[in-house]
């Protein structure tokens, strides 16, 4: 099973309409301008579909802001990206797919993105889903992004969310390995106003579950690979951004029943592979 892991792609859509400006995403635009603009470019992604297609990509996974302010025609353009790619995938929001009340009230990053449903469990109703994505491995993905104040970011693993995910973990059998796939980290961030509130919960189910063997996600822009094993946690993949100037990144992880190999790509003119890993299990 080989998967890609990559997040953030944050298409953008200026609007002038007042009416969609009396919201957060007056400030969102004001960071496009002085900010975003002139450390993003969308170039290296038009080169994603045929080298995914190269690489025998089975499954992509789309770790949230596909959007800058939840417009709809941000949605539009990353559906119409998506819809690129033949490969099976599973998405979920980040908190700029739920970037106003709004938004995140009438679900509308649902209106685009639905994935294929394997558990009675609905990303969109219940915040979870599970996925069992290859030979021995389950896949758990939530929702935890929040529209929030116009200066912060923080997400929400909710009371009611843990209740499920430790639900959802006695579903899969023990001997199975699980994939936690997360838009945000579960630690402390540089700025605090970025944080996953809660994620002491988080952190403590992780801790207690060997059998969540990787933590995926997103949020910081920042690629990371992490073997937090010797603090009984999983192994952190943080697929960084691919749109992001001189730091565009994204993980290619191929999953076999007791090892994962990842190498992290970067873009230099084209995507190629800077860093490999390989991380071995014993199955009892
Ligand atoms: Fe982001
Ligand atoms: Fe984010």
């Amino acid at each position: 099973m080989r998967i890609v892991q990559i997040s953030d792609l944050h298409f953008t859509h200026l609007t002038w309409n007042p009416l969609r400006l009396l919201s957060k995403r007056l400030l969102g635009h004001l960071n496009w301008f002085f900010s975003r603009k002139t450390n993003f470019s969308y170039e290296p992604l038009k080169e994603l579909p045929s080298l995914f297609q190269e690489l025998n990509v089975d499954l992509i996974l789309w770790g949230g802001d596909f959007t800058t302010t939840a417009l709809f025609k941000e949605y539009e353009e990353a559906s119409r990206f998506i819809q690129q790619f033949p490969q099976k995938a599973i998405a979920i929001p980040g908190n700029h797919d739920h970037y106003t009340y709004r938004s995140f009230r009438e679900k509308h990053f649902y209106q685009f993105f639905s994935n294929p449903q394997t558990s009675p469990f609905t990303l969109k109703e219940h915040s979870l889903e599970i996925h069992p994505i290859a030979p021995h491995w389950h896949l758990i993905a939530l929702d935890t992004a929040r529209p929030t104040p116009p200066t912060s970011s923080r997400g929400l693993f909710s009371e009611t969310l843990e209740e499920k995910l430790k639900h959802a973990l006695e579903q899969i059998p023990k001997e199975n390995f699980v994939i936690l796939f997360n838009h945000y980290p579960f630690f402390e961030q540089e700025h605090s106003s970025r944080n996953l509130d809660r994620k002491e919960a988080l952190r403590k189910i992780l801790e207690e579950t060997p059998q969540i063997r990787l933590y995926l996600h997103g949020h910081t822009h920042r690629h990371a690979v992490a073997d937090l094993r010797p603090n009984q946690l999983p192994i952190l993949l943080d697929s960084g951004c691919p749109v992001q100037k001189q730091k565009a990144t994204w993980n290619l992880i191929d999953l076999l029943p007791d090892t994962c190999e990842v190498s992290a790509y970067h873009w230099e003119d084209s995507w190629c592979p800077f860093r490999k890993e390989k991380f071995l299990w014993q199955r009892s």
